[in-house]
């Protein structure tokens, strides 16, 4: 279940690792922790989560405390937005090797199409939105020549990119040397993607999901919006299948041929989590969740909502 390399030309990663976004300081340490004692071989970190130095602390200890070997674990982490000129990614790279206590990284992605004005973390204020910059297909390109560089200085195994459209990673294909290996992505029975999915596969770039479980805890979340664990028919095929809705919404990301990566800080949820490698679901069951009939997008990046970069240039109406 871990090899979605299927040339084994770059490191594999394996399909169920713990994701650190929305985990608070104070908390992600002991989620970590868990995850390692529990047997998870993949962290999804992000400097953007703003958490990063307390995943690296937990992640030295909890390895020595096992015996095992940084080897033995698969990290991912991702350039943030007000990093994305060419001659930023190295530092930025640096300084979360640092946070994490690695000398290396398995994957890192460029977080989003989005780019942000050097030194701005988050835009909070009015004046902070002018420093939104939004995308572009020539400057994005340039911060994946920074990428590329990063792999040629060993600093990372491998490269990909999360939240771009297919009309986005063709463009960035076009001066690419090195295909990026992953693009990480909403993904989840409300949001299947098969567009996106069809397009990167064909690229040879494997899709990587976040989101699985609807992401509850987002920020910005809606009183209407659907609650994914709470769907009739994902209740249905947890009774019938013995585990839980949360489960059936990892196997099937599995299934469907994605790595998943759900967030977690209750140690019980963490270790459920893990176990769905022991869900087996059935094609009816695959086919019911593939005509489940609703459509909805939990991250719609309405937080970078401003004129520059609308829902509709971030997702470029793909569905
Ligand atoms: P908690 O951290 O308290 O376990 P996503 O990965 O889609 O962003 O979803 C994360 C949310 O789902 C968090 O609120 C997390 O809460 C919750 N969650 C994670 N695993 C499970 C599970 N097995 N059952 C129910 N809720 C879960």
């Amino acid at each position: 279940h871990d090899s979605y390399d299927k040339d084994k030309k770059g490191p594999v990663m394996p399909s169920i690792g713990l994701g650190t976004w929305k985990s608070k300081p104070g908390e992600v340490g002991g989620a970590v922790k868990a995850a390692i004692r529990a047997g998870y071989k993949h962290i999804d970190c992000a400097e953007g989560y703003g958490n990063e130095a307390e995943v690296g602390q937990a992640l030295t200890e909890v390895l020595k405390e096992l015996g095992m070997k940084r080897e033995d674990v698969f990290v991912t982490s991702k350039l943030w937005c007000n990093s994305h000129a060419r001659e930023d990614v190295l530092a930025a790279c640096q300084k979360t090797l640092k946070n994490l206590q690695l000398e290396y990284l398995d994957l890192y992605l460029i977080h989003h199409p989005c780019t942000f004005a050097n030194g701005m973390r988050f835009p909070t204020t009015p004046e902070d939105r002018k420093n939104v910059l939004g995308y572009n297909k020539k400057r994005l390109s340039e911060t994946w020549k920074g990428m590329e560089e990063l792999v040629h200085k060993g600093l990372c195994k491998a490269i990909g990119v999360s939240n771009l459209t297919s009309a986005k990673i063709a463009a960035l294909l076009e001066t690419a040397k090195i295909v990026p290996g992953t693009n990480q992505v909403e993904l989840h029975p409300f949001l299947p993607q098969p567009g996106l999915k069809k397009f990167c596969e064909e690229k040879g770039i494997i899709i990587t999901a976040y989101s699985s479980l609807g992401s509850p805890d987002r920020p910005g979340s809606g009183e209407a919006d659907p609650v994914l664990m709470d769907e009739p028919l994902v209740k249905e095929i947890a009774a019938k299948r013995n585990c839980s809705p949360a489960q059936v919404l990892l196997a099937w990301g599995v299934n469907y041929g994605c790595p998943v990566l759900p967030k977690s800080v209750n140690e019980g949820r963490i270790k459920q989590n893990l176990e769905t490698y022991n869900v087996k679901l059935e094609q009816e069951d695959m086919t019911a969740l593939a005509n489940i009939g609703k459509k909805f997008r939990y991250l719609m990046m309405n937080l970078f909502y401003i004129e520059r970069m609308t829902p509709e240039k971030y997702w470029d109406g793909e569905q």
